[in-house]
């Protein structure tokens, strides 16, 4: 197992050969609850939650939670009780953070895509920012304010042309995405938002990326930020009160340690310094990566072409990470004593998909039908992805608090399935 991610995922013991999380069995999870299973360490969240706050505590930052990477309302409350804000992205996010309990005035709203009757929910809500992507965005959004007969806070998503090194699919922040504005644009939204009698700008926000393991990147994009904040404000009289830098703190990887966010903090600090401006800070993965692992149990080993399948009961429709974005999770027997010779195996799930796998080409100690095995680092991006292809049931999720394991989500029942169709 890479070096990184073990030092990363610390809760994670072998006692006796057999793998534990903490205190807590995993096999005995696992037996009691079936798999796949998704397992939650809320102690852990709570950690890296501090980890994040002591990085950038000389500027007291609003960490704003990104609800897509784990949205499980246990999660959500864990987070909200620990004073956290939202980052959302729709208005089943909405619905979500406000059942849990998040203060309307800690949620910002990003996206490239808000409908009338989402911005109309986040109005009277009373959020604290609408993150405007768009001249088109801005214009409906003014719009549906004026109708509910308020005043809507924007900070306008730039675009900083900062190309990360990440997966294509997880880089936002260079020209060609589709996300935010390009810095001269969002100076003249900000002008057209000064004119307007029912928008009013809070901040200016940027996120270039998810899993960026250098400070680099970020810290030309502050600069990018810095300089729209200081256009708007002299162009429009405007007052920029934040700037939001984002999510996409990149964790270890099995060649790579994680971001290096203390330096990170100290040099956001410095820049920040003296210019009356706040931070809001946008984790997802950061928070929930780690602290989350899939259990899943083989059912068949088979060969073929040359290949060893691992056939197990998760795949794509649980993790569809590896598929997706070439998402790389290290697997763990749970049962050391159980381990064959090491074998170069591709891990599959079930679904009718060649593209169906949890890992390719990975020297694996050979399981036998029936082991156990822990996908590691899923607690971001796992069960948020999942999906009832192939009408598969998803998969229970349990939280555990120290000495306690929460179910938090039962696993779906067939009647699930057919639930809110009409004939
Ligand atoms: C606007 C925004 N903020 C924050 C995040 C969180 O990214 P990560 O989970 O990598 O921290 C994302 C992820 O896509 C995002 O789109």
């Amino acid at each position: 197992m890479g070096a990184g991610v073990l030092r990363a995922v610390r809760p994670l013991v072998r006692k006796g050969g057999v793998l534990q999380w903490g205190r807590h069995s995993i096999e005995a999870l696992a037996e009691e609850h079936g798999t796949p299973l998704y397992i939650y360490d809320g102690d852990r969240v709570l950690e890296r939650l501090r980890t994040v706050r002591d990085a950038f505590a000389e500027v007291d930052p609003l960490v704003a939670y990104s609800v897509k990477a784990n949205a499980n309302l246990a999660l959500l409350r864990l987070l909200a009780g620990a004073g956290c804000g939202a980052d959302i992205v729709s208005g089943g996010e909405l619905y979500r953070v406000r059942k849990a309990g998040f203060p309307a005035g800690r949620v910002v709203f990003a996206g490239v895509g808000k409908s009338a009757a989402e911005m109309r929910e986040g109005i009277r809500a009373g959020i604290r920012a609408f993150h405007v992507e768009s001249a088109g965005e801005l214009e409906a959004l003014g719009g549906v304010a004026g109708e509910a007969g308020r005043s809507a806070p924007v900070a306008v998503r730039v675009n900083p042309d900062v190309e990360a090194a990440t997966h294509e699919f997880t880089r936002t922040g260079h020209a060609a995405a589709k996300f935010g504005v390009a810095p001269e644009e969002a100076v003249a939204l900000y002008r057209r938002i000064a004119a307007h009698p029912h928008l009013h700008a809070v901040g200016v926000d940027v996120h270039i990326g998810s899993q960026v393991r250098s400070s680099e990147p970020f810290l030309r994009a502050l600069e990018v930020v810095l300089d729209v904040a200081g256009a708007a404000e002299r162009e429009s009289g405007t007052r920029i009160g934040y700037i939001d830098l984002g999510g996409g703190f990149g964790i270890a990887g099995p060649a790579a340690e994680e971001l290096d966010l203390a330096a990170l903090g100290r040099a956001v600090a410095r820049r920040l310094r003296g210019r009356g401006l706040s931070l809001v800070v946008e984790p997802g993965r950061f928070l929930v990566g780690d602290a989350g692992a899939l259990a899943t149990r083989v059912l068949y080993v088979k060969r073929s072409g040359g290949i060893t399948f691992v056939v197990a009961d998760a795949g794509m429709t649980e993790l569809i990470r590896p598929s997706h974005y070439g998402g790389r999770h290290e697997i763990v027997p749970v049962r050391e004593a159980g381990r064959g010779r090491v074998e170069r195996v591709d891990v599959v799930g079930p679904v009718c998909e060649q593209g169906d796998f949890l890992a390719r080409d990975r020297d694996l100690s050979l399981p036998a039908p029936g082991a156990l095995l822990c996908v590691l680092q899923a607690g971001a991006y796992g069960f948020a992805m999942a999906s009832n292809y192939n009408s598969r049931l998803r998969p229970a999720e349990v939280l555990l608090r120290g000495d306690r394991a929460e179910l938090v989500r039962r696993r779906e029942k067939y009647a699930d399935l057919t639930r809110n169709e009409c004939t």
